[in-house]
């Protein structure tokens, strides 16, 4: 049984489902979707996209504080357990609906496999983190996309024989879909903006982190720095809808200009690929962009003090800045002078990481 409920989880789940089903003999899996993100931007677009199949179950939780999304995703999920009785359970990512459904499984004695295990930012002020202690304390098989996070593991007395390292889903999703990219003008033209604002050299933004854009104050200390950013480079910013409703929220709508900055809703995966794939930077808090640019090439600002993927910064295209303008304005006059990171693509991100998860899973799982 294959669990997804946030926007993150779903470019992982793809290539895992189509590895399942290629796997001889096939294995095979229910998916089911917590409906923790629900909306065409948040959820539908991304599974057209990457083809993904329509959910066997969907749960439709939708919003809520992190009690109550959490708490309700386990209080749904238990009679799903009960009537299909699977063989394992397999979640992904960090999100609430990964820990959710860990922990309603592992109490039931259904064995749990975790993609993605071990990553740790040391933050415990992001929600995420606590997720991922969690699930990878119960979870019974761990696989892992970089070697630091069974470093990460065994220092919380995980032992090794849970561990796998498998690589990274993310770059499968990546790699698969790379000839489909939308090309950046096309978006742009779709949403009715001016589409030279991509003929040149542009930057890619997304911000989403409650760290960042929760508080009044650093959400206008960044969009500032973003104004000064696009006097020099145009940017194309990515609203999530938390971020949206917060500018709403504390009247800042006016601080970019759109003639220098193309606000979009969500994107939809292909249309993010094409976006980030032609830029000439992305400054960015998520984790998924920080590996999607590392494996693309391009060079990435990340607006956080610290990365649960350290390896995008040792070995790939990213750069940690925080909140530090300076940085942040070196950082792209570095790049626009032709010397961004380069990096080079980690070990495993090679688009072969869910059939090295589907190989793992059917020996552990073999009676
Ligand atoms: C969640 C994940 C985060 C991931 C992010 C990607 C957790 C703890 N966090 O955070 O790790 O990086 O997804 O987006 O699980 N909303 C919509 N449409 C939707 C879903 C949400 O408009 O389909 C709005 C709602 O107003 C909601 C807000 O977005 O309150 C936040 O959604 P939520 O699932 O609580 O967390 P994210 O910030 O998206």
């Amino acid at each position: 049984m294959c669990v997804v409920g946030a926007r993150p989880n779903f470019m992982k789940m793809a290539p895992i489902l189509r590895a399942l089903a290629a796997h001889q003999p096939p294995i095979p899996a229910l998916l089911v979707h917590t409906g923790q993100h629900y909306d065409t931007d948040m959820s539908k677009k991304l599974f057209v996209d990457l083809g993904l199949p329509q959910p066997d179950l969907n749960l439709e939780v939708g919003s809520g504080s992190h009690a109550q999304q959490t708490a309700e995703v386990m209080r749904r999920f238990e009679p799903a357990l009960d009537e299909y009785k699977p063989s394992c359970v397999l979640v992904v990512g960090d999100v609430n609906s990964t820990l959710a459904c860990t922990l309603v499984a592992v109490k039931k004695g259904v064995p749990v496999a975790h993609v993605e295990a071990g990553l740790r930012s040391y933050d415990r002020k992001m929600p995420e983190e606590i997720n991922r202690l969690l699930t990878d304390q119960v979870a019974d098989r761990l696989y892992t996309t970089e070697r630091s996070a069974a470093d990460n593991l065994a220092r919380e007395g995980i032992a090794l024989e849970r561990i796998c390292f498998a690589g990274n889903v993310m770059i499968d999703s990546l790699e698969a879909s790379r000839p489909l990219a939308r090309a950046p003008a096309q978006t742009l033209r779709d949403h009715g903006l001016d589409s030279a604002l991509v003929s040149g050299a542009y930057g890619v933004v997304t911000l989403h982190r409650p760290s960042n854009v929760d508080d009044a104050a650093t959400l206008k200390h960044l969009l500032g720095l973003l104004a000064q950013v696009a006097q020099d480079l145009p940017l194309v910013f990515a609203l999530h809808p938390r971020t949206r409703s917060n500018i709403e929220r504390f009247g800042l709508q006016t601080m970019l200009d759109p003639a220098r900055v193309a606000l979009l809703p969500p994107q939809g995966y292909l249309e993010m690929l094409g976006l980030m794939a032609g830029a000439a930077i992305v400054l960015t808090d998520s984790g998924g962009l920080q590996e999607e640019t590392t494996a693309l090439g391009v060079p990435c600002l990340t607006l956080r003090e610290n990365t649960e993927r350290p390896i995008t910064v040792e070995q790939g295209t990213n750069t940690l800045i925080g909140l530090n303008g300076e940085a942040l304005l070196r950082g792209v006059a570095e790049v626009l002078a032709g010397h961004g990171k380069r990096g080079r693509v980690p070990e495993f991100w090679d688009g072969h990481a869910a059939e090295r998860i589907a190989a793992d899973l059917w020996q552990w799982l073999k009676p």
